[in-house]
């Protein structure tokens, strides 16, 4: 199935000295790479060039950063934690296809290029985002010699409990059915757990699943996971609100045109980001408690989360 990975020199452990940006562009380019070696062009009908224009040449990047950075905490196995990196990005590539959707979100704009369905039209954005989606689970299930079976059993079960009902599938219908209506905290946060927390936490778990971990670290890596996640949606409804389009690479100001209930038009900017600066302290917290000797980069990239700008 598909071309091996070229799976780069992946001895990048965390050395006093070296900085999280350092680590972060060496990680960003080997996912590139993955990622372009894995969503090849020749599918049919132009869908190849489809899922491509999709995946490949935009995006932070941030959950298969996450993947790699708890995989390599815990000594992981290297194939299998590239691969299950690629996995992530792929279903929120398609997560990204489908939001932008006329019958979603209806954005023209996305990682500063026209969205998929506007530079392919409608039933090619819809068959990209499923393609993507498939070849995600393609890529967690190889030959038994490549990634041990059980091991690709639990990263297909994490990944597909986050992309689907009870997680971002299901967070983007609350989503969806909750334009024009105020929702209360509990709810809003319940929709951002499962619309975009969901997916990061897993990404955190998946990376914990290719190497060992025992019951604390698991469990205390499932709530950095949690917080990070809700925290980083938290921050996504504040950028929408005070950074520009250009900066975003995406539709400024979207979520208050379509009547979004978000955490800015919950509690108000100044709130909103108190709250997510508290969120993100306990994605700290649960990652000390976790006791894993080397996490300076998952804290790093708990703090990336909470300041940046796109
Ligand atoms: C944007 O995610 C969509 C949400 C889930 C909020 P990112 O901000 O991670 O988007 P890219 O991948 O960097 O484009
Ligand atoms: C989308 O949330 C989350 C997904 C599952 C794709 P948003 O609709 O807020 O994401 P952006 O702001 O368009 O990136
Ligand atoms: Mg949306
Ligand atoms: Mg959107
Ligand atoms: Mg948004």
């Amino acid at each position: 199935m598909g071309p091996r990975l070229t799976i780069p020199d992946n001895s990048f452990p965390v050395r006093s000295g070296q900085t999280l940006e350092v680590w972060r562009s060496r990680q960003q380019q080997a996912v590139e790479q993955a990622l372009s070696d894995w969503v090849r062009g020749d599918a049919p009908a132009g869908l190849g060039e489809a899922m491509r224009y999709a995946v490949l040449d935009g995006g932070k990047r941030l959950r298969p950063l996450l993947v790699l950075a708890t995989s390599e905490a815990l000594s992981g196995h290297p194939e299998a934690a590239m691969r299950a990196a690629c996995a992530t990005e792929l279903i929120h590539a398609y997560s990204l296809v489908h939001d932008d959707m006329p019958c979603m979100d209806n954005d023209v704009l996305r990682r500063g290029k026209p969205t998929v369905h506007v530079r392919f039209g409608e039933a090619q954005a819809l068959l990209a985002g499923d393609a993507l989606q498939a070849l995600a689970f393609e890529l967690l299930a190889p030959e038994a010699h490549v990634v041990p079976p059980a091991m690709a059993v639990r990263l297909c079960r994490l990944l597909a409990g986050a992309a689907g009902a009870d997680g971002m599938a299901g967070g983007q219908a609350v989503d969806l059915a909750s334009v024009g209506h105020k929702l209360a905290l509990p709810a809003l946060e319940a929709m951002h757990r499962r619309k975009t927390g969901a997916l990061l936490r897993a990404s955190v778990l998946m990376g914990a699943a290719t190497g060992e971990a025992d019951g604390n670290t698991w469990e205390q890596l499932d709530r950095f996971g949690a917080a990070l996640g809700l925290a980083f949606q938290v921050v996504d409804d504040i950028l929408d609100v005070t950074a520009d389009s250009v900066t975003l690479g995406k539709t400024a100001g979207k979520d208050a045109a379509s009547d979004k209930p978000t955490f800015v038009s919950l509690m108000g900017l100044d709130r909103a980001q108190a709250y997510a600066d508290e969120v993100l302290m306990q994605a700290h917290e649960a990652l000390r408690l976790s006791r894993i000797a080397n996490r300076d980069i998952l804290h790093g990239l708990a703090d990336w989360v909470g300041r940046r700008s796109s």
